[in-house]
């Protein structure tokens, strides 16, 4: 059986913290680790667009000794042309590892129930794993610890980061705090299930439509666009002038509120003055191109880690 890395639950607390010091010692050397050395091949396959999960992917696979392969998900047509079972059994015998970008969290789950090499969410609807894992490194990086941390994340909290954030986040031990209108808040059992793992570690869930009252105090303000991959015929009411999100904009006023060191983080891409402000993204407090870089060596981290367990 291969262990795979669907949502961010999938690691306990003690592998979460284990992944992240491998991705701190590959960061500072890059060729420690060669678990693809031969090369064996990664398939990464992509249903949405991506800069970031792709370019990261494809230099760490090459990395860790593989040779990464792209498929794009408009040739394959998985689910369509065949389906996830039968591209699943092609895949498996020729690749050590599958990551995918794709829709449907139930797609992912059904991939991996079928392969016998590990499976990767590279995003889905619900959840966005491997950028919490960066979020993570980089948090540490900047604060030295991630347990007891207050984590606020701010603007579309039904959205994958938001899940993403919930689940990574408590079993860091971290206190999560979500910021979102009361139409847009993340789901129930995810957050019920946050909830139970804090309860583990120490952290704490908070869900609050008042923007400044998730933000006060926090070490860490964090948000994203408000139009994720899907939702491109929304975007209209989104982003318009009656959006939902217009109050839970990252700018200065709002990031005022947080402890006076707090750092800002966005998973990038970025669209500024929607839900971030220029002044504050390209701020001293932001830290978004260590985060974009920490996708590297947090992914070859959890790749590796799979490859082995
Ligand atoms: N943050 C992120 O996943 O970036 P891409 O969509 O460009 O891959």
């Amino acid at each position: 059986m291969s262990r795979h890395f669907l949502r961010d639950d999938d690691l306990t607390p003690v592998e979460q913290a284990a992944v992240l010091d491998r991705a701190a010692a590959l960061k500072a050397d890059h060729f420690a680790l060669r678990p693809l050395q031969g090369p064996r091949v990664v398939a990464l396959i992509f249903d949405k667009p991506t800069l970031r999960t792709q370019l990261s992917f494809t230099v760490g696979v090459a990395e860790l000794g593989g040779q990464p392969m792209t498929v794009d998900g408009r040739l394959a047509q998985i689910g369509s042309r065949e389906s996830i079972a039968d591209v699943t059994r092609v895949l498996d015998r020729q690749v050590a590892a599958i990551v995918w970008r794709t829709y449907e969290q139930a797609n992912i789950e059904q991939m991996a129930a079928h392969s016998a090499v590990p499976v990767i969410n590279a995003l889905t609807d619900d959840f966005h794993p491997c950028q919490i894992l960066a979020d993570l490194l980089t948090i540490r990086e900047h604060k030295g610890t991630l347990a007891g941390l207050t984590m606020t994340y701010v603007g579309d909290g039904a959205n994958n980061m938001a899940h993403s954030y919930l689940l990574g986040g408590a079993t860091a031990g971290m206190h999560v705090r979500i910021g979102a209108p009361g139409t847009h808040q993340p789901r129930a059992d995810i957050a019920e299930r946050a909830a139970e793992i804090a309860a583990h570690t120490g952290g704490s869930v908070q869900i609050t439509d008042d923007p400044v009252a998730a933000v006060v105090a926090a070490d860490v303000v964090i948000t994203d666009t408000w139009v994720s991959m899907g939702q491109e015929a929304e975007a209209g009411d989104r982003k318009g002038a009656e959006s939902p999100f217009a109050k839970y904009a990252v700018d200065g006023a709002l990031v005022s509120h947080a402890d006076d060191h707090a750092i800002v983080m966005h998973c990038l891409p970025a669209y500024r003055g929607f839900e971030i402000s220029a002044d504050v993204i390209d701020g001293p407090q932001s830290v978004v191109w260590d985060e974009a870089e920490n996708r590297l060596h947090a992914q070859k981290a959890v790749l590796s880690f799979l490859l082995e367990s």
